[in-house]
């Protein structure tokens, strides 16, 4: 999602010259309160009353270079999610939240999102 400016923009009042690096923060977008309140809540229900904005969830970036693979990937991630769960009741190992830390480029569960996997008779 890094882009290399061909010219001059301005965003939110920031001047950016012709020849800067720029980079939207998904971490920062994501848990911005003003889109998602209460954005550490772990709240998965807030997806089901809407689809959120172009530019308010971007986990496959946007714009020209946008991720070619997003509609596999969500569409892998909902088949492979629907079969853990049918199968499987998926417990935390440990209640307390985790914190998100930074790996290479992406961000993942500080303890590794450890869960007790209890299959379903
Ligand atoms: C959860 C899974 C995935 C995530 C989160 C993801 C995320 C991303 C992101 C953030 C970009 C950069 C977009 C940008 O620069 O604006 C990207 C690019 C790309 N992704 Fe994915 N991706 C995923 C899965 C896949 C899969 C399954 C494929 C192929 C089957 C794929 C193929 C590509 C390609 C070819 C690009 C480069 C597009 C370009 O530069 O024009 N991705 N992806």
């Amino acid at each position: 999602m890094v882009r290399k400016l061909l010219a001059p923009l301005e965003v939110d009042g920031h001047h950016l010259p012709a020849g800067a690096t720029a980079a939207p923060s998904s971490i920062l977008l994501h848990v911005n309160p003003a889109l998602y309140p209460e954005p550490h809540a772990f709240r998965p229900e807030r997806w089901l009353d809407r689809k959120p904005g172009t530019y308010e969830w971007i986990p496959f970036g946007g714009g020209i270079r946008r991720c070619l693979g997003a509609t596999l990937a969500m569409a892998e991630q909902r088949v492979v999610l629907d079969a853990v769960a049918r199968r499987t009741d998926l417990v935390a190992d440990d209640p307390e939240p985790e914190r998100a830390v930074h790996r290479n480029v992406t961000m993942i569960p500080s303890r590794g999102a450890r869960v007790i996997v209890r299959a379903r008779d």
